[in-house]
């Protein structure tokens, strides 16, 4: 027979051998989950009905149970013969290892020698195969009582995991990569206090106190603000410990060579599309290890995939056998001189003397390394590079053409950065690639929705996929929120949901606002109030409902063009993304929609705007008729029904049914209405 094998740690699936299993819709899916996380014992209906319903099972749920177990047979085919049925209950038959949570159980119980006998290494890499297992919250698409319970129960198994892992390599010195893990884990537990104790302790290590003390006090903000309580003893030690003490001096370690090793890019899974932008990186690499050279600049708006790109592209030059420097600039680290340089090339410890002579020995470095064989230096994020290191990236630009390099950059478009654009031209100029990542198409996004989910998408969730704009960030963000909201359910093996594609699942909201954070919070006020207009807008509609001059407006509007959020569109301005104005328009409270809408409306018949236009406005606002209202209608109601009848007439209609309208512009309106042809 062939094997059985289940995973929890994400989505539940099941497998025979390499075929998968369809577990069927979502309460038979939940039961298997049962079964398969109480393994090789029985387990009672009464066990299974208060796992799948609570305290509120229905009249018919043993005779459920006994359906979805004899469904669960045969959709395990081959398998059937693991579930079987006796006096004691239900029990599925897993061999030792096969269920995904306790292969995960076990990595870390075995990191935990090691780690006691001081082999930190070991001990690492045993937690990392473990953390490596999740695909995504645990029973991602199961509900009820058990699967809440056991899902809690491994996230913190999870949480704790990492915790461990991040105690040990700091205790060996810190790796590159373990302040951007830690400042993950930070955002995605702001809660969990330990972490933001690690990522302080990281930073101090590293040189950046003053990074440290930031974290200090937003774990504090968090603290008080989320559950009223101030940061406990440990975080305060290690605050007061960093005040009082200098950070350590870096150690005089000479910078050879042999220091740059392939740091572990996170495997991830292979790319949906992008086949012909691979295919270039991939010639591109080939000729490297003929001693050819090159400069690559992947662009590209958040969440479109530059990092993912790169990362796959990496991980076949490794494959290849090329060397790999890859530093990953961070947000807040931009004000540290070569930051993202010297994390690329291991050369954190090198001195930090004037800017000049530090970026003469990068290239030095450089020169070095390139003259034992091919080197791939890539930096990922550039937009967020110091200003020393896009110097040392110009630089090294330059120089590609002597050496076996291959230069790479992925960044966001920020047209407003001079800097950034000077670079990019010089990827031109010196006859290197740019590739910019657009939308990917709506079967990519398909793909991704069902690599997200473990289920192919039947139609309903198909039929969401105008709603990622060709982001698979978005695609992503999208299901795994329409999961969490229980709005996935698996019919005939497809995932279908319930939401309507004008609904959009929190975590995309949130996913979609967040990809505006980089701009500045006059620009991000802007766009909110914009959104409310529509697809397209006049600034005067934005001065109308913001309260503010056209003129101040300019530098917000025009910041938000500079980040390709807003286009030009003739003499109005456009949001580039739908999805993002509705994320955005749903930010701005219901009660006070109403109201923008009719200042909205009066400033652009004030500014002389199109009547239809004001007329969307009007509906849009309170229904209450008024003079001013009264008066536009007369002065420009003939205009407004030749331009757009339909609503013409429903607002003539709310004029004429109003008590308030004066006896006057009744027969005018009325006329109006009756239409001049009729
Ligand atoms: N072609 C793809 N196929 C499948 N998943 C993808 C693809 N491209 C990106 N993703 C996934 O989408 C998410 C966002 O991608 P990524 O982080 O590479 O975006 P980015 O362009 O680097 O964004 P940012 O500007 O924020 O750095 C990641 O989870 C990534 O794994
Ligand atoms: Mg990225």
């Amino acid at each position: 027979m062939r094997k059985l094998r289940v995973t929890v740690l994400g989505p539940v699936r099941a497998w025979n051998g390499q075929v998968e299993i369809d577990l069927g819709p979502a309460r038979r899916r939940a039961l298997f989950a049962m079964l398969a996380a109480n393994a090789n014992r029985p387990v009672t209906r009464a066990e299974l009905i208060r796992a799948l319903w609570g305290e509120s099972a229905p009249s018919t749920a043993a005779g459920n149970i006994y359906t979805y177990v004899s469904g669960l047979r045969r959709s395990l085919g081959p398998a059937g013969g693991m579930l079987r049925s006796g006096r004691a209950g239900y029990t599925l038959r897993l061999e030792p290892g096969a269920l995904d949570a306790d292969r995960f159980e076990a990595l870390c119980e075995a990191a935990v020698a090691p780690a006691a006998a001081g082999r930190p290494g070991q001990a690492v890499a045993l937690l990392d195969e473990a953390l490596a297992l999740w695909q995504g919250e645990a029973y991602a698409n199961v509900t009820g009582l058990f699967a809440d319970l056991d899902r809690h129960r491994l996230t913190e198994l999870r949480i704790a995991a990492a915790e461990r892992r991040a105690r040990l390599v700091l205790t060996g010195g810190g790796d590159d990569a373990l302040i951007a893990d830690l400042a993950a884990l930070v955002r995605d537990h702001p809660l969990h206090e330990p972490f933001h104790e690690l990522l302080m302790c990281a930073l101090h290590r590293a040189g950046r106190g003053a990074e440290a003390l930031d974290v200090f006090h937003a774990a504090r903000r968090v603290l008080v603000g989320e559950l009223g309580v101030e940061p406990g003893p440990a975080l305060r030690e290690l605050q007061s410990r960093i005040l009082a003490e200098p950070a350590p001096p870096a150690p005089a370690v000479p910078v050879t060579p042999a220091a740059v090793v392939a740091p572990d890019v996170p495997r991830r899974g292979r790319l949906v599309g992008r086949d012909g932008e691979l295919a270039l990186l991939r010639g591109l690499l080939d000729a490297l290890g003929e001693g050819r050279s090159a400069i690559v600049w992947i662009e590209g708006e958040p969440g479109i995939g530059k990092s993912a790109l790169l990362d796959a592209a990496l991980h076949e030059a490794r494959a290849l056998g090329h060397r790999v420097a890859r530093g990953s600039a961070e947000e807040l680290s931009s004000r540290i001189p070569l930051h993202v340089m010297r994390r690329a090339l291991h050369l954190e410890d090198a001195p930090h003397d004037d800017p000049a002579r530090a970026v003469d020995r990068v290239l030095g470095h450089v020169r070095r390394l390139t003259a034992e064989g091919p080197l791939v230096l890539a930096v990922d994020h550039l937009q967020w590079a110091d200003e020393a290191s896009l110097l040392a990236w110009e630089r090294l630009a330059a120089l590609t053409r002597w050496l076996p390099l291959l230069l790479v950059a992925t960044a966001r478009p920020e047209p407003g950065r001079r800097d950034l654009a000077r670079l990019r031209r010089g990827v031109g100029t010196r006859d290197g690639h740019l590739i910019r990542l657009t939308p990917l198409p709506p079967s990519d996004i398909e793909q991704i929705f069902g690599r997200t989910v473990g289920v192919p998408p039947g139609a309903t969730l198909r039929s969401l996929a105008p709603l990622a704009a060709g982001n698979p960030l978005y695609a992503r963000e999208l299901v795994t929120g329409l999961v969490a909201e229980d709005g996935v359910r698996v019919v005939d093996g497809l995932a279908e949901v319930n939401a309507r594609a004008d609904e959009m699942p929190r975590s995309l909201l949130d996913t979609v606002r967040a990809s505006l954070d980089h701009l500045s919070s006059g620009a991000r006020e802007a766009l909110r109030y914009a959104a409310l207009l529509g697809d397209a807008f006049a600034v005067a509609e934005v001065a109308a409902v913001t309260g503010r001059t056209p003129f101040d407006l300019m530098a917000d509007l025009e910041e938000a063009v500079a980040a390709d959020v807003l286009v030009d569109a003739g003499s109005e301005l456009a949001f580039r993304q739908p999805v993002l104005r509705r994320a955005l328009a749903a930010g701005i409270p219901a009660a006070l929609r109403p109201t923008l809408h009719r200042h909205a409306a009066q400033a652009l018949a004030d500014n002389g705007g199109p009547a239809a236009r004001v007329a969307e406005h009007l509906l849009a606002g309170p229904p209450e008729v008024d003079e001013w209202l009264v008066g536009w209608l007369v002065a420009h109601g003939a205009e407004l029904s030749r331009q757009a009848p339909e609503p013409a007439r429903e607002l003539l209609r709310r004029a004429l049914a109003s008590h308030r309208l004066p006896q006057a512009a009744r027969a005018t309106l009325a006329a109006l209405l009756d239409g001049p042809d009729r």
